[in-house]
């Protein structure tokens, strides 16, 4: 008995920053699935927005979607409410409650219902004293509310950071951290932690969060995805290499099949997603998505780039800018090649076309830049499921504008 308390004690003293950090086994890929935020922000009008306002119907139809239409079977299993699902105030014991009329029945009878499709809850709050659209935050709350979305059945949390202090994060991250893993519930814990403080250490993150948000709110329109990959570019050796099976920088939710992007800039963010290994949560009306743009978040190669097993984030490995002649200003068509090894040996390619001026133009890509050890690789359309033959040195493809072209390499033998 006292070797086996010994025993015990010594494991704890031995493994303090597995049991202190996240250590929880999951997100072993980028987790996929739906979010409400970028397409329903908000809206708590059901009166006059019965079908697009923050209820309980919102997520069971979303629910209803992905399980019948393809979308779970392909690895999209997380069903997340966002901000505005709370009533203003707690209850009279210090709990969170949602608001009674949108969720009649409760979080838990959502839980209920989203796991008999097999599929996975998850909800919002944030580490601050309110949450960013004004609802109840965790501060002084954090074991409680841990507790409560456990006792819920909720499967992941996104954790905010308005209304805190630069100090709140560095405590409220890992106390939250550590009390959902006291829950001994598996909880995927999505973190905003260095989306709002200038210099995040990411070292110190990833121990304590499985994703992270990275940079500004996505919006609809390819401007913002746009500034989203820059910024992903501009600063990679700052957080691509902490990119790893269970811990994933997250460059915020999938616009497809919303109203602000062309069917290439569509294309244009999943191949970017799945290069960046970025988790995958669509944010669009899966009861009205047009056919083109369902093929483009279910096309399962570009998929399975996303989620290859190794885990490791993609690199802007070349980029380049081009005057183009022919308009009065001479305007600038910039190029960026971004590379992703993959298990196996594989290499995924995105050669990205920012521009907006006249046709699809060439880029290449060259191997030794994407510093690979072969030359020679058979090369794959990975968005259009078509093989391109066998290149040596390098490959070159046109590109259309604000478009991306993604290719998957496999040396030849
Ligand atoms: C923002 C967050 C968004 C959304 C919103 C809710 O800070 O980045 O993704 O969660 O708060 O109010």
């Amino acid at each position: 008995m006292e070797f086996q308390f010994i025993s015990v004690a010594l494991l704890l003293l031995l493994q303090p920053s597995n049991l202190l950090a996240l250590d929880n086994g999951l997100a072993l890929t980028p987790p996929m699935g739906w979010l409400a935020w970028e397409r329903y922000a908000c809206d708590i009008d059901c009166t006059n927005d019965p079908d697009s306002c923050i209820n309980e119907k919102l997520f069971m139809d979303m629910a209803d979607h992905m399980a019948s239409h393809g979308f779970r079977n392909l690895g999209y299993e997380f069903i997340n409410i966002d901000d505005c699902w709370a009533t203003k105030m707690r209850d009279d014991k210090g709990m969170l409650q949602a608001d009674p009329v949108r969720f009649p029945n409760g979080i838990k009878a959502l839980a209920d219902y989203v796991h008999s499709k097999g599929l996975k809850l998850g909800i919002y709050g944030d580490l601050g004293s309110h949450t960013c659209g004004g609802y109840p935050g965790s501060l002084g709350y954090v074991e409680k509310d841990a507790k409560t979305f456990a006792d819920w059945g909720v499967d992941m949390l996104k954790l905010d950071g308005c209304y805190a202090s630069e100090a709140d994060y560095e405590t409220g991250y890992p106390e939250m951290s550590k009390a959902l893993n006291a829950t001994g519930r598996p909880i995927v814990f999505s973190c905003s932690w260095p989306a709002y403080i200038k210099t995040p250490n990411y070292t110190r993150i990833a121990e304590v969060c499985n994703l992270w948000r990275n940079y500004d709110d996505i919006n609809d329109s390819w401007d913002s995805v746009l500034g989203i990959i820059t910024h992903y570019a501009q600063n990679q050796d700052q957080f691509q290499p902490f990119a790893a099976p269970g811990q994933w920088n997250d460059p915020d939710m999938l616009i497809i099949g919303d109203f602000g992007l062309s069917l290439e800039q569509q294309k244009a963010q999943m191949a970017m997603w799945a290069i960046f290994a970025a988790p995958l949560f669509m944010s669009n009306d899966l009861r009205k998505l047009p056919k083109e743009s369902k093929d483009i978040l279910q096309n399962k190669e570009v998929i399975a780039i996303n989620q290859d097993k190794m885990g490791k984030q993609g690199r802007l490995i070349a980029s380049s800018i081009t005057k183009h002649s022919g308009q009065r200003k001479s305007p600038e068509v910039t190029n960026m090649v971004f590379a992703r090894p993959l298990d196996g040996g594989d290499l995924a390619v995105a050669m990205l076309n920012t521009g907006h001026f006249s046709g699809p133009h060439n880029i290449t890509v060259s191997f030794k830049d994407a510093g690979v050890s072969w030359s020679k690789a058979s090369v794959r359309d990975v968005m259009n499921g078509m093989d391109l033959g066998m290149f040596t040195d390098s490959f070159s493809a046109p590109v259309n504008p604000t478009g991306v072209r993604l290719v998957r390499l496999t040396p030849a033998k």
